[in-house]
């Protein structure tokens, strides 16, 4: 694995505190319907647990891949679906929830690809949002925390695959 020059940029008690705040924010807005939460493979499968345990609704979990970035640290502009969903969408209240909108491009492919399986309603969250980064309008719901055009990992986010262990986000220094 190669070393990253890292720094803390969000630490892991206010992300827990964000999360509190957005789950109870997506339940108040259902009020006692059932929901789809859908999963962004691989980077939010650590928001996506700790965001479905703030939930007070009964919940269907699914979880979807894509692929954009190729281990490198620039999107390829191009997304992928590595895994699809094993359930229809028509009709549910569904929750899309991703780690990080960098070039927007990854949430806008799947905001038209579930709104083409006809929900009764969509709402998106992202942790983390990198505004001076997008290339195209995206407009997210629930935002957890908008940050600088750099490079983070941690709390799910990887480089070349590692350091999605981290408990918090921590900014590279190498990069940028
Ligand atoms: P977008 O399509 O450019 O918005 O990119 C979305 C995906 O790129 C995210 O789901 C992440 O997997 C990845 N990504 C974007 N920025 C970062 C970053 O700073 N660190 C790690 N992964 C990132």
């Amino acid at each position: 694995m190669m070393p990253l020059n890292l720094s803390e940029l969000i630490s892991e008690e206010k992300v827990t505190a964000k999360i509190q705040e957005i789950g109870q924010k997506i339940t108040d807005q259902f009020s006692g319907e059932e929901v789809t939460a859908i999963c962004i493979l691989k980077g939010s499968f650590m928001y996506y647990a700790d965001l479905v345990r703030a939930i007070d609704l009964d919940i269907q979990c699914e979880f979807i891949g894509v692929s954009s970035y190729n281990g490198q640290t620039q999107s390829s502009g191009e997304v992928k679906v590595t895994l699809d969903l094993t359930t229809p969408l028509e009709g549910k209240n569904v929750v899309l929830i991703e780690d990080i909108v960098d070039t927007g491009l990854t949430m806008n492919f799947l905001k038209k690809m579930i709104m083409a399986r006809m929900p009764k309603q969509l709402v998106t969250t992202s942790l983390l949002l990198k505004p001076a980064a997008l290339k195209t309008d995206c407009t997210i719901d629930h935002v957890g925390f908008e940050i600088d055009n750099r490079f983070v990992v941690g709390y799910g986010l990887d480089y070349q695959g590692y350091y999605r262990n981290l408990p918090y986000v921590a900014q590279a220094q190498d990069f940028n």
